[in-house]
């Protein structure tokens, strides 16, 4: 089922997202609804709080199969790259942001086992900026220059840069 994608500067866009405790057949339909809702909008990576849940999911598609993490944690992060990002709840707005360049997540898969992803380009940036939804902050807050923060139409929204 589709969800409605809520928009900045929403206060549960704000909001530190609560962890899952247990993997039931919510959580795991939340999943379903989040991954139909980022393929459809198009975007490559989305975050529970983005459809209104205040709680510790995310997914992401580079176009290699939808993946979703539950209570993900990076627990390492190395080198540096700076992509243009664009976010599902800030339409029309783009910047270059500043993130590692590899990543290993930890969490749970929709089945409840724990899972290690290992990430580089693309999903790295995708899994720092859905992790950074559940701490309650967007692309924005993480430029250093606002200056390079640009406004697009959204017409001319590319896919990599919906996330
Ligand atoms: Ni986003």
């Amino acid at each position: 089922m589709l969800r409605k994608i809520i928009r900045f500067p929403h206060p549960v866009l704000k909001k530190k997202a609560k962890a899952v405790k247990r993997v039931t057949t919510e959580i795991v339909r939340l999943i379903d609804d989040m991954i139909e809702t980022m393929q459809k909008a198009p975007g490559v990576g989305l975050a529970a709080p983005q459809v209104g849940e205040s709680i510790r999911v995310i997914v992401a598609d580079i176009g290699t199969g939808a993946i979703a993490v539950i209570n993900p944690k990076i627990i390492k992060k190395s080198g540096k790259q700076c992509l243009n990002e664009g976010c599902l709840s800030l339409p029309g707005v783009e910047a270059p942001v500043e993130r590692a360049a590899h990543v290993i997540v930890t969490g749970l898969d929709r089945t409840g086992k724990k899972a290690t992803i290992e990430a580089k380009e693309l999903l790295a940036t995708i899994l720092q900026h859905e992790v950074d939804h559940l701490e309650g902050l967007v692309l924005v807050d993480r430029v250093s220059d606002p200056s390079l923060i640009k406004h697009v139409p959204p017409a001319s929204e590319k896919k990599e840069e919906l996330i």
